[in-house]
């Protein structure tokens, strides 16, 4: 097990400070901070074998190639796919963007519907609104529990003889809530319905197989967990990436072109036309090594502790008197997203007093306008998510900042 004390100092911003005060880094939903090797394994591409991939007999180019195909590799086998299952994305909002273009054209048609969760970060809800349009699908919501949680019932009570597709998230980036994926889509398949799956909010907190889920796409992004901004992955099954044409194409997705013919290159080529983010996918493998070594199932026992320090200190603290807390109590099915909101201060003002205090949160509704609504938080909520790094002195902190914000108010 390791301690967040050893790593902080694989972590240069984690020396400044913010305001007069040492940083306290609490928006890892948002993005994550990143470790002196990644940064190391960008600086040594562009020192040392910086080159285009897949288009050059030289040595340089030859190069590049290895290291960013070892690079996708390692990412593909994190989450237990293949290379020729994960398709270099620039996040997952690019990701679940691209699943709903491939599906809407090479599947859906007139009258379908299509099943969208009301949790939903925007980037897994409006491009399905958007493209239903062009097919004419009917979009269909499922509504969460009270705590937030998308249930297999309440899907299973959505589905038609015309329903043809579930999209969903793992982890909700606002109240952390941990969906059975699982046993969601089994009753999706049952129904003889294809999954889409947004993992942007589990993979850096909880290992991942995506064999096991049996979710048909999923979507990541690498700069929440710990690699470079512009990097992450589409998962298709093989099945189904063998059989699609590509929706946006142009170089490298091709074997060969004439102009009465196109010879589709294998996946995951296929699918990502131009020059991909070499320097970013090998950033992202070091993040992969990075958190492989630290173990998965510990980061999940460590943000546990984070979270219920959290919630112990809100009550030892006399704090409930003042916020609302968004979600489940329950430690073994919330990430640790500690999600609030005050009845007579906005979540900008009490982020802007802890910014003032060195602390880093979110505020606002967090791309998941619709939730908010659908619960009625309808000014949004703080929001301080923690990973790796974060300590229980840090939350301490916080809480201590909080108190002073609303008994001096
Ligand atoms: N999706 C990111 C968040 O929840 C940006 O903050």
């Amino acid at each position: 097990m390791f301690t967040p004390y050893e790593i902080r100092k694989d972590f240069p911003i984690l020396r400044r400070e913010i305001n007069g005060h040492p940083l306290i880094y609490f928006d890892n939903n948002a993005t994550t901070l990143k470790p002196i090797q990644v940064i190391n394994a960008v600086k040594k591409v562009y020192e040392e074998y910086y080159s285009n991939i897949h288009r050059g007999v030289h040595t340089l180019s030859i190069e590049a190639t290895e290291m960013f195909e070892e690079a996708l590799r390692k990412i593909a086998q994190f989450i237990n796919a293949s290379i020729e299952e994960l398709i270099p994305v620039y996040n997952a909002s690019h990701g679940l963007n691209l699943a709903a273009l491939l599906l809407t054209i090479n599947y859906l048609n007139e009258g379908d519907e299509v099943l969208v969760s009301v949790v939903e970060h925007h980037s897994n809800m409006l491009p399905w609104r958007v493209l239903s349009k062009i097919k004419k699908y009917k979009i269909k919501y499922v509504y969460p529990d009270e705590e937030g949680f998308i249930t297999s019932e309440a899907v299973e009570n959505m589905i038609t003889s015309k329903t043809k597709v579930l999209t969903f998230t793992h982890v909700s980036n606002v109240t952390g809530a941990i969906n059975d994926a699982r046993k969601i889509i089994r009753v999706a398949k049952r129904n003889g319905l294809i999954t889409v799956l947004d993992i942007a909010q589990s993979i850096p907190h909880m290992p991942i197989d995506i064999k096991d889920l049996e979710a048909d796409f999923a979507a990541f992004s690498g700069h929440k967990m710990l690699g470079p901004a512009g990097t992450g992955g589409l998962y298709i099954k093989r099945e189904f990436a063998r059989d699609m044409e590509p929706v946006l194409s142009g170089g490298d997705t091709i074997i060969d072109v004439t102009l009465d013919d196109i010879k589709w290159a294998d996946p995951p080529w296929r699918f990502h036309p131009g020059t991909p983010n070499i320097e970013g996918f090998i950033g992202l493998g070091a993040a992969v090594d990075y958190l492989k070594r630290l173990g998965l199932e510990n980061v999940r026992i460590h943000e546990e502790a984070l979270m219920k320090h959290t919630l112990d200190k809100v009550e030892e603290e006399g704090l409930n008197k003042y916020i609302e807390i968004m979600g489940t109590k329950d430690l073994k099915r919330r990430t640790g997203t500690f999600t609030f909101r005050s009845s007579k201060y906005s979540p900008n003002v009490i982020g802007a007093y802890l910014d003032m205090h060195g602390i880093a949160v979110r505020t606002g509704k967090h791309c998941a306008h619709p939730l908010h609504y659908y619960y009625g938080w309808n000014e949004g909520s703080v929001r301080a998510s923690y990973y790796i790094y974060n300590t229980k002195e840090e939350i301490d902190k916080m809480i201590n900042v909080l108190k002073k914000f609303f008994v001096s108010k």
